[in-house]
């Protein structure tokens, strides 16, 4: 492990904080929300399905549509960027077929190569109901969210992570409706402003002891 990455991430997650005002005058840079949003894409997920998609919101008036849908947190109009996470709402056998080829293009091997895991997949599908699927693909936004706040923290780029929205509403907004993807969350983007009471109180978290049980 190299010491000085791992001191820089820890560093960087101490530093981060769930910013409940932005300072709207600060404006992340595109390059800034480009890298940000590859760590998203490169994240890990189930099988590798990568069922999820990221809808990057600059536009203020899209923004403000997206507050009031958002319970008015004023996270939504006052930061820079909304990453509106979204899942994908139809991983079925087709799905699959289309990331197993996709396999085969990038690693360049033969399909019948991959039909057992892929049968494997498909198994695992078949036994589950729609809902569970549908559940089980959120979850694999959850991480991709995960990881789309520690890039934002080691680039010292405030992120905020919020379910506090309706969900529905956002669709209508981002017209989603009728396509293959719902709003599952939403990451507002930024930098905290000097207003923002929040930022100035200590993290608080369970004890390292409690949380973490080693064998
Ligand atoms: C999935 C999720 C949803 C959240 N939704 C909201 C939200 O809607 N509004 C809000 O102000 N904070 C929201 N938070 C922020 C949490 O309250 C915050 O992460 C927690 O209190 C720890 O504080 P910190 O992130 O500043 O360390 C959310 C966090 C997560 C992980």
């Amino acid at each position: 492990m190299n010491m000085d990455i791992e001191k820089t991430l820890t560093h960087a997650m101490q530093w981060r904080k769930s910013v409940k005002m932005f300072d709207a005058e600060k404006k992340v840079l595109q390059a800034d929300v480009d890298d940000i949003l590859d760590c998203s894409v490169l994240s890990p997920s189930s099988f590798g399905l990568e069922p999820w998609k990221f809808v990057v919101i600059s536009d203020d008036d899209v923004k403000a549509q997206l507050g009031h849908a958002g319970y008015d947190q004023k996270q939504f109009t006052t930061a820079s960027h909304i990453v509106v996470m979204c899942v994908h709402t139809a991983v079925d056998e087709g799905y699959v077929d289309e990331m197993v080829e996709r396999v085969c293009t990038v690693r360049g091997v033969t399909l019948e190569s991959l039909e057992e895991y892929s049968q494997m997949i498909k198994g695992m599908i078949r036994n589950k109901s729609k809902e569970e699927i549908l559940q089980w693909s959120i979850h694999q936004v959850y991480l991709a969210t995960g990881v789309l706040l520690s890039a934002a923290a080691l680039k010292s780029i405030d992120a905020s992570p919020m379910e506090g929205l309706d969900a529905k509403k956002f669709d209508e907004i981002l017209d989603l409706e009728g396509s293959n993807y719902q709003t599952v969350m939403a990451v507002a983007l930024g930098f905290r402003s000097s207003q923002d009471a929040y930022v100035a109180r200590e993290k608080v978290r369970r004890s390292r002891d409690v949380v973490i049980s080693e064998i």
